[in-house]
């Protein structure tokens, strides 16, 4: 990989089932790979970085049934929340795949045809233990005596169908020529071997189709079957940059340069999809790079425990940034990795607000009180430690992004950060203007605000919107990535700036912040407000000049009652199972007056009016001990 000729780099993401909503593991994977993608761009090259969904197959089938949706409405419903999680999180992705779209059926129906006709694909009879969830076909070995799935373990069942094959035998000894060839096709090392063993055990045929169910792309010439839903999420990556228009943006695109998963679906990746590739006659990609798998507080993530972590809460409490900095960072890439909070917030604390925080707070605190914010390239910029360690410290960024090691990446950056701490610590630029080194004062200013510049290009690829954040206060109003890859690594490339204190980046954080529902909770719970909040709740009386039931609705009466305004008003209550109408007409009420209008099967209600209620008891309106006229303020 050359840094200065713009190459293609092509980087992709699982697409992801739409049978769940999108929880911390997604979000770490797509993280990864717009870390991934964002710095490519940096350094230079043209980068393609596709994500998506994976929409067919009979999970989503199942899943889609039990909400009462089609499995199309199922997916229609969930990738929305695949896309504003990614639009969140500030994820560049090019394209954004589904497997329900067109062009990606077409082209499953094409390399099909084309496989069946060269006869990697046959038809067959298939009989074994199939694990419906992870939509595979496990062997008597792999689910042991009590017959459970070896990835998830839920009991299997036994499946006989006719079935469509793919001559997967037949590509054993070049998958083991090719890994041989390439020894870092699969990332990290540990997993390479994994995968060499498993092909070297032996790979038999491989069924990709089914009878059973019909959500999935049908057999072109036999329909009754669907096409495997591995063999329609694979080619994904094919599909969506126009293998089967023939594009140019597939020609310039393909091979992809790397492939993130998770490392329960290596195996689809670096056996399977590679012996399709083959078939097709196509190049396959660099690598395939398998991460490790989240726990949180040291417990496997299940519905079920309710310790699901979900991203966007996570980026409501937090900020984005330090969400995507804790994942890459606290956690070596390919190991697994456990969750917590605690964690997360000590992080934030001592990097992101002392280290990084701290030393742009006090870098433009200081050049605005000694130079009114002004910095400018000395004649000679002639102290070379800072911009020695900043060297040093992208080509060690370089070494270890190379193979994805984004911990040592990140942890090299801060070395660099406080190493740029301690250079102000030894300079002190304050003992240099109280006793009137003027030039040198300037020299450290500008050295440190050089640090600060290259700094917020290297973590930029990280932490986008903390880097734009820095460089804002810099002086510079772009965002990182649209600056060259020059301006943030030629060290003294800053003519002149002038900078400009902007709120601080990272707040410290003293407990875990409370979650919305918590929150909501807490407050209600408050027991103190001041007279001015209460006074905030208009609160009235009111007379009620007629009453009748809702049509349809069990528990909703239609009231017009008159607030001491010109006009009665609408007001809708759910009182029908306690009150008849016509015990309402002519009592006088106390009502919410200021509350915004609410429609209520359809009918605009303007105000709430005030009962006291205990659970499934009677409820008992609230009314006055003696007459008054309609509208009369209650305080
Ligand atoms: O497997 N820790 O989709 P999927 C880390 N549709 N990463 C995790 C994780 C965890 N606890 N849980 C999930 C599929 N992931 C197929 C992929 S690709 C052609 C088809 C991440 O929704 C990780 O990247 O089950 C894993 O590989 C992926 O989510 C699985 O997502
Ligand atoms: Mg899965």
């Amino acid at each position: 990989m050359s840094d200065f000729k713009k190459e293609k780099y092509y980087i992709t993401t699982p697409i992801y089932y739409v049978n769940d909503v999108p929880h911390i593991g997604h979000s770490y994977t797509t993280i990864a790979a717009d870390t991934m993608a964002r710095y490519m761009k940096f350094l230079g090259n043209d980068v393609y970085f596709l994500t998506g969904t994976d929409e067919h197959g009979q999970k989503i089938q199942k899943t889609a049934k039990a909400q009462g949706l089609t499995p199309k409405e199922l997916a229609d419903k969930v990738v929305v929340n695949f896309q504003n999680l990614w639009k969140k999180l500030d994820i560049t992705n090019d394209f954004f795949v589904r497997t329900t779209d067109d062009y990606h059926i077409k082209c499953i129906q094409k390399a099909f045809k084309e496989l069946y006709d060269k006869g990697d694909i046959y038809k067959g009879e298939y009989e074994g233990w199939y694990c419906i969830p992870c939509e595979s076909y496990y062997s008597e070995i792999e689910i042991g005596k009590d017959k459970l799935c070896p990835s998830c373990g839920r009991k299997v069942d036994m499946v006989k169908e006719e079935s469509y094959f793919f001559r997967l035998s037949a590509y054993e000894d070049k998958l083991l020529k090719f890994y041989e060839e390439n020894p870092d096709f699969v990332l990290p090392k540990t997993r390479y071997n994994e995968i060499v063993s498993f092909v070297k055990s032996g790979l038999k045929d491989l069924s990709i189709t089914r009878t059973s169910f019909d959500w999935g792309v049908p057999v072109p010439f036999d329909n009754k079957h669907v096409i495997y839903v591995w063999f329609d999420a694979l080619l994904n990556y094919i599909s969506a940059i126009g293998y089967a228009e023939k594009t140019e943006q597939f020609f310039k695109t393909w091979p992809a340069d790397v492939h993130f998963v998770g490392k329960d679906i290596l195996r689809f990746h670096a056996v399977y999809w590679p012996a399709f590739l083959m078939a097709l006659d196509l190049p396959l990609p660099k690598h395939v790079v398998a991460h490790g798998w989240w726990t949180v507080d040291g417990k496997k993530m299940s519905k079920s425990l309710g310790n699901v972590v979900d991203p966007n809460d996570m980026i409501e409490r937090y900020p984005k940034d330090a969400y995507r900095y804790f994942l890459l960072r606290n956690v070596p890439f390919g190991l697994d990795g456990d969750f917590s909070e605690k964690e997360l917030i000590e992080r934030i604390n001592s990097e992101l607000v002392n280290d990084l925080g701290n030393l742009l707070n006090r870098s433009i605190t200081m050049v605005e009180k000694y130079t009114g914010g002004v910095v400018e390239r000395p004649s000679d910029a002639n102290d070379g430690s800072l911009k020695d360690k900043a060297q040093e410290t992208l080509n060690n960024v370089k070494e270890d992004l190379n193979i994805f090691r984004f911990d040592e990446a990140l942890s090299h950056i801060f070395e660099f950060i406080r190493f740029s701490n301690k250079y102000i610590t030894q300079k002190e630029p304050w003992t240099l203007k109280k006793n009137k080194k003027d030039d040198e004062l300037k020299e450290v200013l500008y050295n440190i605000i050089s640090s600060l510049k290259f700094i917020a290009g290297i973590i930029s690829p990280f932490m986008p919107d903390s880097a734009d954040k820095i460089l804002k206060q810099l002086g510079f109003e772009k965002k990182a990535c649209e600056y060259s890859y020059e301006f943030f690594t030629d060290f003294y490339s800053i003519d002149k700036t002038t900078v400009k204190k902007g709120d601080v980046i990272f707040n410290r954080i003293d407990e875990i912040p409370k979650k919305k529902d918590e929150k909501a909770k807490k407050d209600n719970k408050q027991d103190k407000i001041t007279i001015d909040e209460f006074f905030k709740v208009d609160l009235r009386t009111a007379k009620v000049l007629e009453a009748e039931s809702v049509e349809k609705s069990k528990k909703l009466l239609k009231l017009k009652i008159d607030v001491g305004e010109k006009e009665p008003r609408t007001l809708v209550a759910g009182l029908k199972e306690h009150y008849k109408p016509e015990e309402l007409v002519g009592k006088t009420i106390i009502v919410v007056a200021n509350l915004k209008p609410a429609k209520l099967m359809g009918i605009e209600s303007n105000g709430m009016l005030l009962a006291a209620k205990e659970d499934g008891a009677f409820p008992a309106l609230l009314t006055v001990a003696q007459d008054v006229k309609p509208g009369t303020k209650i305080g």
